[in-house]
């Protein structure tokens, strides 16, 4: 398993850096992303979470295959927006409803770097944004009142400093 990078980790802050070559350690990398993710029980995972400056990210959706996403762009979004009550790996115990948009299409390009599209709607529309968040240093509370996100934070701190003493 990986070790997963938290909120103060500068890497999270980074504009992550295209993939521009697919080799077996791009492929070893995605297997390890997926079994860390699958581990943590999460349902999204970006590469910067892993401390690694890359536009990747895998989704795992609960009875699902998980999909690998590479160079990730998303070229359209719907009008219609909604909350969702969203957590991170990177923000463990912290949840948020955060606004976003309902269905999105993207492109991106799987392990080998295939390109493909696709459309998605629901929880597999919220991880893809949340997730491609990731690739340019954006966390989901960026996304929220600020009066909220402090709050947030000030809680997970708290949260953490007890963690540390114990
Ligand atoms: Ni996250």
């Amino acid at each position: 398993m990986l070790d997963i990078y938290t909120l103060g980790d500068e890497v999270l802050r980074m504009e992550a850096e295209e993939v521009a070559s697919f080799t077996p350690e791009l492929k070893m990398l995605v297997d390890a992303m997926i079994d860390t993710l699958i581990e943590a029980e999460g349902i999204g995972l970006a590469a910067p979470q892993v401390g690694v400056s890359k536009k990747i990210f895998v989704v795992k959706l609960p009875n699902e295959d998980p999909i690998v996403f590479i160079n990730p762009e998303i070229i359209e979004t719907s009008n219609e927006v909604g909350p969702y009550e969203e957590g991170c790996l990177s923000i463990p115990g912290m949840y948020h409803d955060v606004i976003r948009p309902l269905e999105v299409m993207l492109q991106a390009q799987d392990v080998r770097g295939k390109a493909f599209t696709l459309k998605a709607d629901g929880l597999l529309a919220r991880v893809i944004q949340h997730e491609n968040d990731h690739l340019h240093g954006k966390l989901y509370i960026d996304r929220i009142d600020d009066k909220e996100r402090e709050r947030l934070v000030k809680r997970y701190e708290r949260q953490n400093r007890k963690k540390k003493e114990k």
